[in-house]
């Protein structure tokens, strides 16, 4: 997929990895809009990337749908879509000291990072079904966001770990749904990168896992998941497939 004067719609595209990603887009032509709960870093992202900001809530079917709907009035149906949007309620199945993890927020997660993704990629597609093909019959690329935790989870993870897997788990059969269209469905599953998501686990976990990442040892750069993005959407053959980016950590 050609990056220069298509639409990219990002849901969670107001901060850390989509904030990036959107960054290195909007640099490469692309228009982009950020689909996002919080508009204060929307709009000021938006503003500076020559994009538009658009209020939603990925967990709540009307807020997508009604947001994807204005994006494409703003900037056209999207020939690029990311589905960055979620969360991460670190805490344990059950334990003496917190009891059961509570069902209220364990929903949440599900319906934030597993139905919000689904959703998305229902939404989004159906607007590429009939858009005019590029070269291949390429109509468009859906780009979906589990986790390194997904395959190797650990500890206080076990519902996001959950809800990550079902995301790549969704990856091949959607390739598959939507290869009549020529619309590609990929998926990335970052390792540890440094954004306000990465803050909220707890330090001294995160310090003990860095410092079992075999190369480079660090934390990962949002933008590095930027440039995957790009490339993803560049290379026809990616298609149907999970990619880990985490320095080897596994
Ligand atoms: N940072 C990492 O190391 C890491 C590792 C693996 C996977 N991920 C995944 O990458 C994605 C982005 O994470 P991040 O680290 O950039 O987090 P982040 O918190 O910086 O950004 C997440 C964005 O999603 C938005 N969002 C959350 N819930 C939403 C909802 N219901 N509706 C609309 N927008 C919503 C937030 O407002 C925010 O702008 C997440 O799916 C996360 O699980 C991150």
């Amino acid at each position: 997929m050609k990056l220069e004067g298509v639409a990219a719609f990002l849901t969670g595209g107001a901060s850390g990895l989509g904030a990036a990603s959107a960054r290195v887009l909007a640099e490469s032509g692309a228009s982009v809009a950020l689909l996002d709960r919080n508009m204060t870093l929307a709009e000021s992202l938006a503003k500076e990337l020559g994009g538009v900001a658009i209020e939603c809530d990925v967990a709540d079917h009307d807020s997508l749908s009604r947001a994807v709907a204005q994006a494409c009035e703003a900037i056209g149906p999207p020939r690029i879509a990311v589905n960055f949007a979620g969360i991460d309620v670190s805490r344990k199945i059950a334990s003496r000291s917190q009891g059961p993890h509570p069902i209220e927020s364990m929903q949440r997660e599900i319906d934030i990072n597993v139905i919000g993704t689904l959703d998305g990629c229902a939404l989004f597609a159906e607007r590429m079904l009939d858009l005019e093909p590029f070269e291949d019959g390429e109509r468009g690329v859906l780009i979906n966001i589990a986790s390194g935790a997904a395959f190797n989870g650990p500890p206080g993870q076990s519902v996001y770990a959950a809800s990550k897997r079902a995301v790549a788990g969704a990856t091949l059969p959607m390739a598959r749904d939507l290869a009549p269209y020529g619309i590609r469905v990929m998926t990335i599953a970052p390792g540890f990168f440094r954004t306000p998501l990465a803050e909220t686990v707890d330090k001294k976990h995160t310090d003990k896992l860095i410092s079992m990442v075999p190369f480079p040892k660090r934390w990962g750069d949002p933008r590095e998941i930027g440039e995957l993005v790009k490339h993803i959407c560049l290379n026809r053959m990616l298609n149907g497939e999970t990619i880990q980016i985490d320095g080897a950590m596994r």
